[in-house]
């Protein structure tokens, strides 16, 4: 039991990766907060889990409200004494575009859910772990902070400032004993993967993604969840301000 007696908050946990890193989680014994904006999604996560055994509970939030996040990780505190790890998994695409075509309204939303989020943890989380005596923030990064694709470009920035503010944060709290660090899948079969390919994901598109990822498959929510759960870990106890490739080669 690799997280026994940890409680950790998975955002955006009610599907893709983050419901992998959940279940993941659960399994080695931790307590789980499953969050997501959708309701039933998340609802299914919590069952799937109990039904094996874990602990978990659903907890409604929008990552990207100041309010909801104060509540989010309030409830991890009512239900569980405490917070150790939180996983700011929970982010949006930008659908395949030229740069210049997209909303001002979609670029917010990227920036709100996949960056802003992260701040509103912060802000609420870390005393949390201050109380504690340490703990480790794990961030739902890319490979498109580190090798951009065309079509992409607030999203590849969304999550170059994932990796930067990752490592920012680790630095300023290693005195707390807090740990920061970030995995970077390549594309994954997610829901998420066709907006990536600019609305369907056709034979074309997969052929063309699955070209640039040497060990010629696309990423999936274990692969996700088992690196979470390395870093999340104490046998990642000296490992901080890492952006962890989980990419099948293709930034090397
Ligand atoms: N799928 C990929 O190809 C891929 C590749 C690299 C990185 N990522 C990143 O991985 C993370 C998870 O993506 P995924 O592929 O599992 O996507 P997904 O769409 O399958 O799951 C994302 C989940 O987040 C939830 N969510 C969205 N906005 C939210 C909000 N404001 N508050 C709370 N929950 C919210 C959604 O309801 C959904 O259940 C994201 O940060 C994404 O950017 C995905």
């Amino acid at each position: 039991m690799r997280l026994k007696d940890k409680v950790a908050i998975v955002t955006g946990a009610g599907a893709g990766f983050g419901g992998g890193i959940a279940r993941r989680f659960a399994e080695e014994g931790a307590s789980v907060i499953v969050n997501d904006i959708n309701k039933i999604d998340g609802e299914s996560v919590v069952a799937d889990i109990r039904s094996n055994g874990g602990v978990a509970d659903y907890v409604a939030a929008d990552v990207a409200s100041a309010t909801d996040m104060a509540a989010l990780i309030g409830a991890a505190v009512d239900l569980h004494g405490g917070l150790d790890i939180m996983v700011n998994n929970a982010g949006v695409p930008q659908r395949n575009m030229p740069m210049t075509e997209v909303s001002e309204e979609a670029f917010d939303l990227i920036f709100n859910v996949n960056v802003k989020s992260i701040y509103w943890a912060a802000l609420h989380a870390i005393p949390e772990m201050r109380k504690r005596g340490g703990g480790s923030f794990v961030n739902t990064s890319s490979t498109a902070a580190l090798s951009p694709r065309a079509g992409l470009v607030w999203y590849n920035g969304s999550k170059g400032a994932v990796n930067n503010i990752t490592k920012g944060m680790a630095i300023e709290l290693a005195k707390d004993k807090i740990r920061v660090n970030a995995i970077c899948p390549v594309a994954g079969e997610t829901q998420m993967l066709a907006e990536f390919a600019g609305g369907e994901v056709t034979p074309e598109k997969r052929d063309m993604f699955l070209s640039t990822i040497p060990l010629g498959r696309f990423s999936q929510p274990l692969d996700i969840a088992n690196a979470a759960l390395f870093l999340a870990s104490d046998e990642a106890a000296m490992i901080t301000g890492v952006c962890m490739e989980v990419d099948g080669g293709r930034c090397i």
